[in-house]
């Protein structure tokens, strides 16, 4: 069955069968390949993208399940690498592989949407769940506190 969505705030449409996990859809119908697919059930965050604006596992959600929803990938952050997570991303070089990041992005970008000035333990327990093999945890941290300086400061 076709399934009608919105991907970065373009109307699109998935003729992918109602099971198919939404990550897939995204990565080799849509072309959106920045999501990435780290262990396909839902423990490592590396697939990480925003539906109606909150953080979740596109790997174990049906396409089915996006029918009506807004769906917002990491290319659709910003046009330009501008919004406040990637400008301090770039700014304290958080990635080391990388393969991990645009989960990293997304779920600290949400984060700071809904908490503009986290504490420790609110990006704790926010980004507990998204796995950097490299380690780059004490930067991600230092890097969401730049964000909202960042975005505090427009
Ligand atoms: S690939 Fe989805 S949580 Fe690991
Ligand atoms: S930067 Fe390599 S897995 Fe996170």
């Amino acid at each position: 069955m076709t399934t009608n969505f919105t991907l970065n705030g373009e109307a699109v449409a998935s003729e992918s069968d109602d099971e198919t996990p939404l990550l897939w859809v995204l990565r080799d119908e849509l072309g959106k390949t920045g999501t990435k697919y780290g262990c396909g059930i839902a423990q490592c965050g590396a697939c990480t993208v925003w539906f109606d604006g909150a953080p979740i596992r596109s790997c174990v959600t049906p396409v089915s399940a996006a029918e009506g929803a807004a769906i917002e990938t990491i290319e659709g952050l910003s046009p330009d690498r501008s919004h406040p997570v990637q400008r301090a991303w770039a700014d304290l070089d958080v990635p080391q592989c990388g393969y991990c990041q645009s989960g990293q992005i997304m779920t600290a970008a949400a984060l700071l949407a809904d908490t503009p000035d986290p504490s420790d333990a609110d990006i704790d327990a926010a980004m507990r769940g998204v796995l950097c093999r490299c380690g780059t945890y004490p930067r991600i941290r230092a890097a969401i506190k730049r964000a909202a300086e960042l975005a505090r400061a427009g």
